[in-house]
């Protein structure tokens, strides 16, 4: 309708000297397509400059200012207009009713100081073109209705003093905004969640009200990912034990866990900066973030007159800080896709401490869980353990859990592995007895052996890794017991030869010559195995007495010393009793188990034989049961297990 109108004028006032021609042009063109209140008479008789909401610079050539608060104006900004004002400095619009996402090309205002949008009806995710206005110092979208995470890309408006997003839809966890200049900030009702960024801890509480799920800094402190385990009195590891901690009342357990929290909270604060960083950097393509920022999110803030030459330098900095503070994949990754700082955010529940550090469960936002295990004393360097890692990634049977990222920093080294829900055979074996718990049946221990049987035989053989550390905690359950996985193996080098892995493994499992030799072998491995086995046989946990403070007993000797005294199904779990023909696989499998646990490791079949031995009881199944016949045919010579083991596995 005013079309027509509007060229005429155009064409009128470009000839005009001392009028911002282009600007009036853009202005003009931005109110015919708006309704407005009849305040804002735009007249073709006056200058531009001369306009109610207008200023102009001082020589009238471009339009730098538009303010219309409060004027009226519905639906969205009409695209290609306000963004070809190129000297505009302040733009209000404010207490309109403007709806929509903000015109994308208002990230041409490459002037632009001021942008004042609050309390309008404007939606979508943040505006993507705002952190193009570098030379931002106010930017106000409060009292809107935009949604989505506040991105970490307004770390680029490094001149910003004040940044109010109150009351709009905004998700997700707050960016790490690094910038010092900011005095004024509110991001108070919105849906935030997560905790406060340390930068953004000065600012009071009532700039973060409102948000339900967001924490720490002026607000309730947020629980801490990797919160520390509650330390144990007794300094040897072991299985995850209830026992040991039961000791401590639980006041003082609070105290300690709350105080041990605060500070892995506060150093894990400086590595959540640096990913943040790193991440949001290899996000964008293009976009390199301005390098104080980075530099400030690295720890290194207050740089921010940085020359260009010392801006590289921080730049560069930064970039190897990323590098170091990665969390590294290894082998097929397991499909996972998942970064350190999702893993920090992650809810953690302590799993159990155990000889090489304490494991978490970490359920992700995304509903993703896994277990964390925090490496303590790791005492090679970075190359070394990162070799290690990459090399045991690569190994993948059924019968042994992967390990699926590694994380390694001076302060913090961390493996991933999947999780899984049935807990190990040692809770399943020891928990809590007769209480509800349905005992593990024969047919399920054997397979169990024979899963974690064939996961060793095969990281012996064709991985040619020693495990180092068998015990039940390690054995971790499946549904299907076929699936029985074996953890924690190979770990032992990275603990360096002042912590062996003969003081990490596990008292009651560990060879005699380990003792002394202090290293795992694959020998002794057969010998932890043959443990593993009696244990499943016997119902006992070997002797862990100095750990758990629990009366524990040698299992190979007490063992031995049934046997040889009188050969009964005494040694048997009782809980097996009340399965029928079983005694003679049973008894099978005592031999093989007496076979591993040979005082001499060179007496000890390997892991090859033992499987083909287990193999063996096992295709006999069913077969001719012979009653207690094996019983008293196995009980010729008890006190020399190996040979009686070795008979049974020649067909
Ligand atoms: C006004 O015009 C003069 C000459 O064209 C220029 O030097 C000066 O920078 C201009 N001032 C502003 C504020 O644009
Ligand atoms: C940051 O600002 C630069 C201009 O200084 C721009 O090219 C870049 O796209 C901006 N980054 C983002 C993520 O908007
Ligand atoms: C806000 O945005 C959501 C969608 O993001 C929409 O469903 C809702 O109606 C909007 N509210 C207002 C007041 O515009
Ligand atoms: C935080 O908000 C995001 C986005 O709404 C959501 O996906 C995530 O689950 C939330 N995290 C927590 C811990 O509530
Ligand atoms: C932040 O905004 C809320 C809601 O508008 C207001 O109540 C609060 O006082 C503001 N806080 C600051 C520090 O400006």
């Amino acid at each position: 309708m005013t079309f027509h109108y509007f060229f005429v004028l155009v064409f009128l006032f470009s000839t005009t000297t001392g009028e911002p021609t282009a600007d009036r042009n853009a202005l003009l063109a931005f109110i015919s397509q708006i309704p407005h209140s009849p305040r804002i008479r735009w007249s073709a008789s006056t200058s531009t400059c001369d306009w109610v909401g207008v200023t102009c610079d001082a020589n009238r050539t471009a339009v730098v200012s538009l303010r219309l608060p409060g004027a009226g104006l519905i639906g969205p900004i009409p695209a290609s207009t306000l963004g070809s004002l190129s000297s505009l400095r302040v733009l209000s619009l404010r207490s309109n009713r403007l709806t929509g996402p903000v015109p994308q090309d208002l990230s041409n205002l490459a002037e632009l100081h001021a942008l004042y949008l609050q309390n309008n009806l404007f939606s979508g995710g943040f505006p993507p073109e705002v952190p193009r206005l570098t030379r931002l110092t106010r930017l106000d979208l409060s009292g809107n209705n935009f949604s989505g995470e506040i991105p970490f890309a307004i770390n680029n408006l490094t001149r910003l003093t004040g940044l109010f997003l109150e009351r709009n839809q905004f998700s997700g966890s707050l960016p790490s905004i690094s910038n010092l200049g900011l005095n004024s900030f509110n991001v108070s009702y919105n849906s935030l969640n997560g905790s406060i960024p340390a930068s953004l801890q000065k600012f009071p509480a009532s700039s973060f009200a409102g948000n339900l799920q967001l924490c720490g800094g002026p607000l309730a402190p947020c629980v801490p990912f990797f919160p520390s385990p509650v330390p144990s009195p007794f300094p040897s590891p072991g299985p995850p034990s209830g026992k040991s901690s039961k000791k401590l009342s639980t006041k003082a357990i609070i105290g300690i866990a709350v105080a041990a929290g605060v500070v892995a909270l506060l150093a894990l604060i400086l590595l959540l900066f640096c990913c943040w960083s790193a991440r949001k950097r290899g996000r964008s393509a293009k976009g390199v973030p301005k390098p104080a920022a980075t530099a400030a999110a690295a720890g290194r803030s207050g740089d921010m007159g940085a020359t260009s030459s010392s801006k590289d330098d921080i730049v560069a900095a930064a970039a190897g800080e990323r590098e170091k503070n990665r969390l590294v994949f290894v082998g097929s990754g397991g499909g996972y896709s998942f970064d350190l700082e999702d893993l920090l955010r992650a809810s953690a529940e302590v799993l159990g401490k155990g000889s090489v550090g304490t494991s978490y469960k970490a359920v992700l936002e995304d509903g993703t869980t896994v277990v964390v295990k925090r490496l303590k004393d790791v005492g090679v360097p970075k190359r070394d353990f990162e070799l290690s890692i990459e090399s045991l990634g690569k190994v993948e049977h059924a019968n042994l859990l992967p390990i699926r990222a590694y994380y390694f920093s001076k302060d913090e080294k961390l493996l991933v592995f999947d999780y899984i829900a049935a807990g190990s055979l040692s809770s399943n074996l020891h928990g809590s007895r007769g209480s509800g718990r349905t005992p593990l049946d024969w047919d399920h221990r054997m397979r169990i052996a024979f899963a974690a049987g064939r996961g060793l035989a095969y990281l012996h053989g064709v991985a040619r890794v020693v495990h180092g550390n068998i015990k039940a905690s390690n054995v971790l359950l499946r549904p299907d017991p076929d699936a029985t996985a074996l953890s924690d193996y190979g770990l032992a080098p990275l603990f360096g030869p002042g912590a062996t892995p003969a003081s990490r493994a596990a008292v009651g499992y560990r060879a005699p010559e380990v003792v002394e030799t202090r290293r795992a072998t694959f020998k002794s491995d057969v010998f932890s195995f043959g443990v593993l086995l009696l244990e499943l046989l016997t119902g006992k946990a070997p002797n862990q007495a100095s750990i758990s403070g629990e009366e524990g007993i040698d299992l190979p000797r007490w063992v031995q010393s049934v046997v040889r005294e009188e050969w009964t199904a005494e040694v048997f779990d009782v809980e097996l009793m009340r399965y029928a023909n079983i005694e003679e696989e049973m008894v099978q499998m005592l031999q093989i188990a007496m076979a591993c646990v040979a005082l001499v490791p060179d007496a000890r079949p390997d892991m090859a034989e033992v499987v083909r031995m287990m193999e063996d009881v096992a295709s006999n199944r069913g077969a001719a049961s012979e009653g207690d016949e094996g019983l008293r045919a196995s009980s010729d010579d008890p006190t020399k297990p190996a040979s009686v083991g070795r008979s049974t596995s020649t067909p």
